[in-house]
Formats: C-alpha cells, structure tokens, sequence
C-alpha cells in the first residue's frame, strides 16, 4: 500500500467504538457528512454482500443471522482493500471495526504502514436497556440506508423513508432478542477489551452516548476538534 501522509487539516482516521445499538451507524453518518470523509461500516458492507449473494454474502450470512462475529481475516481484508480507495484520501470513519484484539493489531500495522498514524477513537456508552429499546425500534431505508427509531426518531409517513419515500425495514438480527443478546455478548467477550486497549495508548474519548442524538453529535464534534488542536501540539 501506498505511503500516505494526512494532509495538514484534514480529519484523518476516526474509529467509532460501542455494543450493538450505542449510536455507531447514526453519528458516524453524521460526522461522515459534515467532515467529508467516508463512513466505513463493515456491518453495512457485509449486508449488501449477503444481500448480493456474493460468495462473501454466502460466507458471512448464516454467522451473522447468529449474532456472531465473521472472521477476522474477512474483515480486515474488506477494511485495507477499502481505505485504500480515493475518496478515503482526507480520512474515514471506522464503524463497527475493529471488533477483535486481532482486528484491532492488524489496523495498526495497516494505518502505520499506509501512514495516517494514529487513529482518533471515540467510544460511545449506553447502558443494556436502553441498546435493547432501540434496537426494537429501529428501521432503516433500504435504499439510502438512513436510521430511524419509531420511538424516538420516527419517519413523517409511517414505514417511508423521508428522503426518498422507500419502504423502511427491521434488520433480521434485531428481530429475534436471542441473536440481539448474542450480539450482546459477542461485544462484551471479545470487543469491550479494546475499551482498554486503546485507552492504555491514551487513544480512546468516551462519550455519553445516552444523551439526545444532536447532543452526542455536537460532543463528537467537539473531540474531533480537540484532536485537532492535540496534534497541533504534537500531542495526539
Ligand atoms: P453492525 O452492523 O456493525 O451492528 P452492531 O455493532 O450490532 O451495531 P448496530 O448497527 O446494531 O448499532 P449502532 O451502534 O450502529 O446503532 P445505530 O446508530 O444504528 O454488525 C452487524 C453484524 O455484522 C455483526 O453482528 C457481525 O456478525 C458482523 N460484523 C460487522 N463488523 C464486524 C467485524 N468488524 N468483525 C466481525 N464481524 C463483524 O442506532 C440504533 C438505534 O438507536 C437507531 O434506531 C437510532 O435512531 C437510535 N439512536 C441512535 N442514537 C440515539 C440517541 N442518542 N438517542 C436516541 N436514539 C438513538
């Protein structure tokens, strides 16, 4: 892979860390659109692949209709082939990867060899009931993929997207409370321990991610402009 230096101003590398329904997808959107740089979320990318039935699809469908997590090397292959692209040229934004201490080691050695550096990490909180309540009422565009909540954050028309009329649909591994807990579980055994992996490099900002949707937003914002500030002084 090409030697890559960030460019001075531009976002860099963004890792969005948090269990299964913390606000990963909707405020990496966000920040996605109001940095310029592309949201990389391997959930989104291993559905379209099992939608497409490609043989990543196939490979992929039955451990996630499980609520497990998919191989490491699956991933961090789709994430190295990814950021490689041209529109990841000023940063991205890493959601729902790395999930694994291994993911995490192999994004290391692939950040420093395409030189972005360290990552800036963001970690967001919620505690269980909460991440079940909106789980149960999340829906999403099946074409422009936006988020919504029926409790919270409901479309104007019932079951249509906003932005362009689509039906809005359930995830399938939000359907069954087994496959949520499972996912639950998946993160508690082999994704919290990055919590502290990172946190022990000085690397990782909690957020609370209970708060208003806006209001998380605007604390992300406020860290990304912190990171900014740090690296100005050497210090990130
Ligand atoms: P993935 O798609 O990554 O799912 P996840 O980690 O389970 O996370 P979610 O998408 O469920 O939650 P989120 O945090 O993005 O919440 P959201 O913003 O949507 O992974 C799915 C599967 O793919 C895995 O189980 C695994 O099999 C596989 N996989 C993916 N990556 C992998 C990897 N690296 N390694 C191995 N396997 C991998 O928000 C949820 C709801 O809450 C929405 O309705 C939203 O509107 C609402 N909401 C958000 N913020 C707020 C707020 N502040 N207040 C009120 N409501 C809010």
């Amino acid at each position: 892979m090409a030697t890559r230096q960030k460019a001075a101003g531009s976002p860099g590398a963004f890792i969005l860390l948090g269990p299964p329904g913390a606000g990963k997808g909707t405020q990496a959107k966000e920040l996605a659109r109001r940095c310029g740089i592309p949201q990389i979320a391997t959930g989104d990318i291993l559905r379209e692949a099992v939608r497409r039935e490609t043989p990543l699809g196939l490979e992929a469908k039955a451990v996630m209709a499980r609520g497990e997590l998919v191989s490491d090397d699956m991933v961090c292959a789709i994430v190295e082939q990814r950021i490689k692209q041209e529109d990841c040229k000023n940063g991205f934004i890493l959601d729902g990867f790395p999930r694994t201490m291994a993911q995490a080691e192999r994004l290391d050695q692939i950040l420093t060899a395409a030189g972005w550096g360290r990552p800036k990490v963001i970690y967001l909180a919620v505690g269980m009931e909460e991440r079940m309540r909106r789980l149960a009422g999340r829906r999403g565009c099946k074409v422009c993929g936006r988020i919504y909540n029926i409790y919270d954050r409901p479309p104007r028309l019932e079951g249509r997207c906003d932005d362009d009329g689509s039906e809005l649909t359930r995830r399938h591994d939000d359907s069954r409370e087994a496959v949520v807990r499972a996912r639950f579980e998946a993160y508690e055994k082999e994704t919290a321990p990055l919590v502290r992996y990172y946190r022990r490099s000085g690397k990782v900002h909690r957020v609370d991610g209970k708060l208003s949707l806006e209001q998380v937003t605007r604390e992300v914002l406020k860290l990304c402009r912190a990171y900014d500030h740090m690296q100005s002084k050497g210090r990130a």
